[in-house]
């Protein structure tokens, strides 16, 4: 089994080094997707410069030493120096086959890495907003696709959960009571408690005086203080995995590595930069300034590491992240799936680290930068009061708008079902729509498009599914019957669908690379279409003859696994029935 793309390229390699020497077996053989033929090899015009000769006489002395009889039915000249290259319709029934008969649908594992993917990170005793939401879904979809691509993938839950405001939530929460009515906001609307407790900070000089006293008994490490500020998280975390489970994430308490966590390492890392002459104290406060990071009228921009009060911040825990991710978790590649507007720090903070030693070159940081989510006003999404919109509302209201769908659609469902589907339906239609764009542009949530079941949503590739399956039920065939079948390929329809299909392990291996599940969903988008396509145009259960019907049905089961593989790896549920 194999993607064309990669065997085409093999043949042109083994051509070019035939034609002009060895030292031409690694040249980029240029092969894509043409109009006039499947692919064409694109090498001639290029090498043509460096070997001084006609890019049509490159091209012919490549065509002639190309042993492709096997796999292209026909490979011909064209233009100045194009090779068009048009498969045999049996290798790509025979590699389709292949697909299909591979529980990992042609997906190769990689070499495993130690992969801590940084997300999620929502901040205790506060609202998750749409952004989190974001990070959540892009994140947890990385995870999964990276872990099914063999990696070792370590979750990394970077709550806030230390700082100033805990002061102030700690003293609130005394006010109110442990086991209070306001206490129990944190575990459904924890930006209620969070504004309650603000707006009392700022109009009682008394309670910012309590709270401010608070934050020195949190920092000196207080018994009772520290009891408390659990409390706080303890109640938060429930909130937490509430949304967790709604959005059907992977996350867990396991996964939790919260800012608090690296508390222990805090004093070091200054100390160290201390020595090593990295970091400086200016007005009080301990400073890195590294080259490259000027502001205005080319002000060196400083990391803060330690404020002048003698406290930490943001940026000295997220030094500590780096390290311990190195150094304990053996990291060989780390993700920070985080709104794009923190590059800044991510780039001064890993730049620090790598200056310090502590982040080999081979280890590579990346920012998944994540774009905001925008309201019809195209600003950042917000309620007509101008607050943040609250994650679970949104949440219901998807699942609420997909019940409405599913109650009309599939009238003859009981209810049980039906509230299932629109659970699936409604969740994975928020899902798919952050999906779907590249994770670093900006996009207006709106739920009509991300509901409707055309275009490419989330809904529409769960309905494509689903239709599938009804297909077999119709037929009276389980899917695993038909995959027993031998593919033929003679339909333009087959043949489009067939070469659709394997070009699912090229495009989760790319997603692996480029980080971007946008691209899986593309993928899955057009497979969907080619599918429309075949049905419409060749009969499956009514095919003329059981060979030509047993085909069809393979394709038809390869097709299906494939589109319940791809969202399983993206997280989105695929319904049996729509
Ligand atoms: N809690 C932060 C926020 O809400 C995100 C943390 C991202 N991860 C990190 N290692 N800094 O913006």
């Amino acid at each position: 089994m194999a993607d064309p793309q990669e065997v085409l390229a093999q043949r042109v390699r083994s051509a070019l080094a035939a034609a002009f020497g060895d030292e031409f077996a690694e040249t980029d053989p240029v092969i894509r997707p043409s109009q006039f033929a499947d692919y064409q090899a694109n090498a001639a015009l290029a090498l043509a410069k460096r070997l001084g000769r006609k890019p049509r006489d490159v091209a012919s002395a490549i065509e002639e030493r190309l042993d492709v009889d096997d796999v292209c039915r026909e490979v011909e000249i064209s233009g100045p120096g194009f090779i068009n290259l048009t498969l045999r319709d049996d290798w790509i029934a025979a590699q389709t086959q292949a697909v299909l008969g591979d529980p990992r649908l042609g997906v190769a594992t990689q070499q495993r890495q130690n992969i801590p993917i940084d997300y999620s990170a929502p901040n205790v005793a506060k609202e998750m907003h749409v952004g989190h939401l974001r990070t959540t879904v892009v994140g947890d979809a990385l995870a999964r696709i990276l872990g099914f691509l063999g990696h070792n993938v370590i979750r990394q839950n970077h709550i806030g959960d230390w700082g100033t405001p805990f002061g102030m939530l700690i003293e609130h929460l005394l006010d109110c009571g442990e086991h209070s009515a306001e206490a129990d906001l944190l575990k459904t609307d924890p930006n209620a408690f969070y504004q309650a407790a603000k707006a009392k900070f700022d109009a009682s000089e008394e309670f910012a005086t309590r709270a401010r006293s608070r934050v020195v008994l949190i920092q000196s490490g207080d018994d009772e203080t520290l009891r408390l500020w659990r409390e706080l998280v303890d109640l938060s975390k429930i909130y937490f995995n509430k949304v967790y489970s709604t959005l059907d994430v992977t996350l867990t308490d396991d996964d939790l590595a919260g800012e608090s966590t690296y508390n222990d390492m805090l004093p070091e890392i200054c100390a160290a930069l201390e020595r090593q002459g990295i970091a400086e104290v200016s007005e009080g406060a301990l400073c890195v300034f590294l080259d490259g990071y000027t502001g205005r009228e080319g002000k060196p921009v400083p990391l803060i590491i330690r404020k002048s009060d003698g406290g930490y911040g943001y940026a000295t825990s997220d030094l500590a992240t780096v390290k311990y991710r190195v150094e304990e978790l053996k990291a060989d590649r780390i993700l920070y799936v985080v709104g794009a507007p923190q590059n800044l720090h991510f780039r001064m903070v890993w730049d620090t680290a790598r200056k310090a030693g502590w982040v080999p070159d081979e280890v590579e940081t990346t920012h998944v930068q994540i774009g905001n989510v925008l309201g019809e006003d195209h600003k950042i999404l917000r309620t007509r009061s101008g607050k943040s919109i609250r994650l679970m509302e949104l949440l219901d209201e998807a699942v609420e708008r997909a019940t409405r769908v599913v109650a009309e659609n599939r009238p003859d469902l009981d209810e049980e079902t039906r509230a299932r589907i629109a659970r699936e339906v409604g969740i994975g239609a928020v899902k798919y729509a952050d999906l779907s764009v590249s994770h670093d542009s900006e996009y207006v949530f709106d739920f009509d498009r991300m509901l409707a079941l055309n275009g490419n949503t989330g809904p529409y590739l769960q309905y494509a599914q689903a239709r599938i399956r009804s297909i077999f039920r119709k037929g009276g065939v389980t899917p695993e019957e038909a995959a027993a079948g031998t593919i033929t390929v003679t339909q333009p329809a087959e043949r489009d669908l067939a070469l659709a299909l394997l070009g699912f392990a090229p495009t989760v291996q790319q997603v692996g690379e480029t980080l971007e599940p946008h691209r899986l969903c593309a993928y899955l988008f057009d497979l969907a279409q080619s599918f429309t396509t075949f049905y419409d145009q060749c009969p499956v259960l009514k095919a003329e003859n059981a060979e030509l019907r047993a085909s069809r049905l393979a394709l038809t089961a390869a097709t299906l696994r494939t589109l319940v593989q791809g969202l399983d790896v993206l997280g989105v549920r695929a319904p049996e029935q729509m």
